[in-house]
């Protein structure tokens, strides 16, 4: 009940907060915007993905930090399985310049919308392969993504982002089995505000309520998802 309370406080706030902080992204969901990304073609997405591959992996698994020509290339996010309409705002957000990577701004300023369109549906239509990790006592973040917590007006994860970190209509990002080492990434960058896509920051508001511990448990609790 508490809970309840907790997140509807939250949310019917987080407009008015949103005001005193960047906006965040130029998409709008309108229903033709809605439709357009639905209807956004797999196959060519497949064929435009061939330039993906080298980093985001041969069926959009991602990975964890690895080196590769004395470069160190880390924190790829899987993109496989994630809803379309997500991964459709994301990349025209770094074509906007609204989220900040010089890879990734420069790869989606080379697409069009519909390139976008085609790459999320290409990749939504892919399974995200499970990347165990062995023992983690998976109690204290499960308490987070369960229950929140009140005393800080943390809302659970679950709330928005499914049972199974699923993800949910929309905007609300799959994060079940993604890449440990990107969540932890782009939580710290959501805490700092060097991430401002989200909009109402939701997200910004709620990472920074997270200690850097609390978001590296987090990362690795959705990580090991079944
Ligand atoms: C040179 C490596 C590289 C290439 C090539 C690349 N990416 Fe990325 N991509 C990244 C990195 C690194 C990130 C994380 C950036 C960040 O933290 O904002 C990323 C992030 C993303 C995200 C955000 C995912 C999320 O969960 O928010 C999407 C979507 C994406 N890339 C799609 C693509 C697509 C589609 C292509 C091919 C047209 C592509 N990328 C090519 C490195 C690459
Ligand atoms: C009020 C709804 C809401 C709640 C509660 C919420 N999220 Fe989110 N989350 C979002 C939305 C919406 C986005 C996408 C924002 C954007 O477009 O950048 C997001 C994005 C994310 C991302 C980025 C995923 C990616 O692929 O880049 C991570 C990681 C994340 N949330 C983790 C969490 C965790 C952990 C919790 C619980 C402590 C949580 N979220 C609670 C709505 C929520």
């Amino acid at each position: 009940m508490l809970t309840r309370f907790i997140i509807f406080v939250f949310l019917a706030h987080a407009p008015l907060l949103a005001n005193a902080i960047e906006s965040g992204s130029q998409i709008a969901w309108t229903p033709e915007t809605l439709r357009f990304v639905k209807n956004g073609n797999a196959e060519k997405g497949q064929d435009l993905a061939g330039t993906c591959m080298a980093c985001h992996g041969e069926r959009g698994e991602g990975t964890n930090s690895e080196v590769r020509d004395d470069e160190k290339i880390s924190a790829i996010p899987a993109l496989a399985g994630q809803l379309p309409t997500y991964t459709y705002k994301q990349l025209r957000d770094y074509a906007n310049g609204d989220r900040i990577n010089a890879t990734m701004n420069a790869i989606a300023k080379s697409l069009s919308e519909q390139d976008a369109a085609d790459l999320a549906a290409w990749y939504g239509s892919l399974s995200r392969p499970r990347h165990p990790i062995g023992e983690f006592d998976v109690a204290k973040a499960e308490n987070m993504v369960k229950d929140g917590d009140g005393k800080r007006i943390l809302p659970p994860c679950f709330v928005c982002h499914g049972q199974n970190g699923e993800g949910e209509k929309i905007d609300i990002p799959r994060l079940a089995r993604q890449r440990a080492e990107y969540f932890e990434n782009t939580l710290k960058a959501y805490k700092t505000g060097d991430r401002h896509n989200d909009i109402y920051s939701k997200m910004r508001l709620i990472s920074k309520q997270l200690t850097d511990e609390e978001i590296k448990a987090l990362s690795i609790y959705y990580q090991q998802i079944q």
